[in-house]
């Protein structure tokens, strides 16, 4: 048996896609396991660029299955549309498949995401707009269709009819909207499962009957577990868990299936969307970072926003998910800073330092970061391999974060492309 987990440890963007493509050459089986097309994952192989939304990172190097667990959400119009990308660059699309249970992110969700976005105005989240949120509310309302009714005409006519009378009624009578038209999404959504059938299997079956016949198993989150439902910055969060316990959860695996727990890091910080951000800098330092590390969203094109790296934070992602092998990405975006802070506490309004984050996001607004500052460095780091080569000081910036977090640092990574990387120490 053996298991990896790649998770997000901060508010997502940390470079996931990357990560994932390069241990993905050596795993037999690729899995998504929450989250849906809200996720962009970049990933660079020499020349070219892959930006993967719903599609398991893996798909670019993976000789085995790439799977969309039962925990996801499908838009399957984005699916069809990055599959065809995918054949149009000459990749091979036949090992990609759906669970059964995936639930299917319909037109009236997406709807809801931007209505209630922009009822919202000020205190909007900041959603990608793309139905997360309303397709996981109906999951969970126990109302929603999954990739196994597509496959069914009477049970999709069925539900769909039931929900659209409910939101119709909502988009008409709170929203002054339009109604949405019941055979325009009805012949659509029949047609996608047509074109998607032969892609809908069981992967609780195949995932945990690869794990057992010692397959080599890697799981990809999407997010980050900041923007995870219980953990994350509630109400500026995602719908999901994008936590290595997600996993069990979205894929149907046993914790005890679960060993290699990888997190994902940057350097220093980014937040896309709306919600606390204690180490924002929202000033020249921000916008050095912004420019330098190309920091502008990969499924939305928005900037992100750009601050220090929030050690509290990121002891609180590495508890709740269990990290046993860090990594840190974009160290190359901070050369040539003069001193780098880390934010290693706060200081409340009446003086009190916290080592805990908060589960509060009202008080984290309100929070001082408390700074250590350490020594930048100079020069282009892009090209370096072998950690002993780097600068002593960025090398020593690398040894405070293990040392606050506990956590053995595998891998620094130095640019975008899939071999700028330091690896300290070979997984598998
Ligand atoms: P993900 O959502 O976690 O997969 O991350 P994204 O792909 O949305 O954002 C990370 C961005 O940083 C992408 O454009 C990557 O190509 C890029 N990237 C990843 N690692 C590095 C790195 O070490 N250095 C630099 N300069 N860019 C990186
Ligand atoms: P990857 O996988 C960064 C953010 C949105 C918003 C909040 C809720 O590329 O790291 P949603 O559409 O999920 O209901 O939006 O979550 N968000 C992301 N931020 N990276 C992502 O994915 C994100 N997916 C969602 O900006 O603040
Ligand atoms: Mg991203």
């Amino acid at each position: 048996m053996s298991t990896y987990v790649v998770v997000g440890l901060q508010f997502g963007d940390e470079g996931k896609g990357k990560i994932t493509d390069v241990l993905s050459a050596k795993s037999d089986f690729v899995v998504r396991y929450q989250g849906g097309n809200n996720a962009g994952h970049t990933v660079y192989a020499g020349e070219d660029k892959f930006v993967l939304h719903l599609l398991p990172s893996g798909v670019l190097q993976s000789k085995g299955k790439c799977i969309i667990g039962s925990g996801v959400v499908v838009n399957p119009q984005s699916f069809l549309d990055e599959v065809e990308k995918l054949e149009s660059r000459g990749l091979s699309s036949k090992n990609i498949f759906i669970d059964r249970r995936a639930h299917i992110i319909m037109p009236y969700h997406i709807q809801l995401d931007h209505y209630r976005e922009e009822a919202a105005g000020k205190d909007s989240i900041g959603t990608t707009k793309r139905g997360i949120g309303p397709c996981y509310e109906d999951k969970v309302a126990r109302v929603g269709i999954r990739a196994i009714d597509l496959l069914n005409p009477q049970v999709l006519a069925e539900k769909l009819k039931i929900n659209l009378e409910i939101k119709n009624a909502l988009f008409e009578k709170l929203y002054d909207k339009p109604a949405l038209d019941y055979d325009e999404i009805y012949n659509n959504y029949i047609e996608y499962g047509e074109k998607i059938k032969h892609r809908i299997i069981d992967a609780v079956v195949e995932v945990n009957d690869a794990i057992d016949e010692g397959k080599t198993v890697l799981f990809e989150g999407a997010q980050a577990l900041m923007l995870d439902i219980d953990y994350g910055t509630y109400p500026f969060v995602t719908s999901s868990s994008p936590s290595t316990g997600g996993v069990c959860v979205g894929a149907g695996i046993p914790p005890t299936k679960l060993e290699n727990l990888i997190g994902v890091s940057k350097a220093y910080c980014t937040r896309v969307g709306n919600g606390p951000f204690p180490t924002e800098q929202d000033n020249e330092i921000g916008e050095q970072i912004r420019e330098v590390g190309n920091e502008y969203g990969a499924s939305t094109g928005r900037p992100r926003r750009c601050g220090w790296l929030d050690l509290v934070a990121l002891k609180h992602a590495c508890r709740i998910d269990g990290i046993t092998h860090l990594v840190i990405t974009k160290l190359d975006v901070l050369s040539g800073f003069e001193t780098i802070k880390v934010c290693t506490a706060y200081k409340t309004e009446d003086n009190e330092i916290k080592q805990n984050f908060t589960a509060s996001t009202t008080k984290l607004d309100d929070y001082e970061p408390i700074y250590e500052e350490l020594p930048g460095w100079k020069g282009d780091i892009c090209g370096i391999s072998r950690f002993e080569e780097l600068p002593k000081e960025a090398q020593d910036y690398i040894h405070f974060i293990e040392e606050y977090l506990g956590i053995e640092i595998y891998l620094v990574s130095v640019g975008p492309d899939r071999s700028q990387n330091i690896i300290r120490k070979e997984l598998f």
